[in-house]
């Protein structure tokens, strides 16, 4: 990546950036997968090659295990760590109580097993992110390629009886063919518009068989960063009932902004 940044980068960098603030030397850290992410990863790259941060990684996605490799970060599996003191990852929807949509990039059954794992788990967003009620964005939900068909049918059929306002459903395709995840599965994007009830929701999708895991993070979230276009941050959390504003110095330093692909 080169040039000027567009404000919903600087918006995501800015979150990254603060949300670097709750890593410690010596924590063993989730590493979420996605644009947001990938900054976080770049930050906390710069401040173990430039400060000596020594902190140990597990990622979220091969993505990001090959990007905190590339910028300098030890890289752990999730058994090695076996719990972690923080994960920091991006998201699709927040709403106000910190309940999340995740998936967007297709990783969320890592996500959701390492945050799960996690003393803390913040979330780093640009402020487009936040909505009333969750559902806008399209819910994925992981399913396994056996029988993919029937389980979508299912899916729908299920859907009527749930608090949403849409129960069309779609395969997520990479090009002509189906996206892979990490895992192997194939995802489902769940139109439904508007969840009622997501944590009803989420306990019901994960009953049914073929369906690996969904993209509801209900009661996960610990706090959120929120990073707007001109440089400004808000932290909330949920625990402490706390919102914080301020405003990040923003350099387009050269190290962290050539080359992100992700
Ligand atoms: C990947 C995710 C991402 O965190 C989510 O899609 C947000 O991505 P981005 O930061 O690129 O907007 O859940 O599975």
């Amino acid at each position: 990546m080169s040039g000027e940044l567009s404000p919903i980068d600087k918006a995501k960098f800015v979150a990254a950036k603060r949300a670097a603030d709750y890593v410690e030397d010596g924590m063993r850290v989730g590493l979420g997968t996605g644009s947001t992410a990938a900054w976080l990863v770049r930050c906390l790259g710069e401040q173990v090659k430039n400060d000596g941060l020594k902190i140990r990684g597990i990622p979220t996605s091969t993505r990001t295990a090959e990007l905190a490799r590339e910028v300098g970060i030890e890289v752990i599996s999730l058994d090695e760590a076996k719990w972690l003191d923080l994960t920091i990852d991006g998201a699709d929807e927040f709403d106000g109580d910190l309940n999340l949509i995740k998936g967007g990039g297709g990783a969320l059954l890592q996500e959701k097993i390492v945050a799960t794992a996690s003393d803390q788990m913040v979330v780093i967003a640009d402020v487009g992110k936040e909505v009333e009620t969750l559902g806008a964005f399209p819910l994925p939900i992981e399913v396994i390629p056996f029988g993919w068909q029937t389980t979508q049918a299912l899916v729908e059929e299920t859907l009527v009886s749930m608090d949403v306002l849409g129960r069309q459903s779609t395969l997520r395709m990479n090009g002509a063919v189906p996206f892979i995840t990490d895992e192997g599965n194939h995802i489902l994007d769940l139109h439904l518009n508007r969840i009622g009830n997501a944590r009803q929701l989420s306990m019901v999708l994960n009953q049914m068989p073929g369906v690996v895991e969904n993209g509801l993070f209900i009661d996960i979230c610990d706090a959120v960063v929120i990073g707007y276009g001109d440089g400004r941050v808000e932290v909330r959390d949920i625990n402490e009932g706390t919102v914080e504003t301020e405003r990040l110095d923003f350099v387009e330093s050269d190290n962290l902004f050539t080359d992100l692909t992700d």
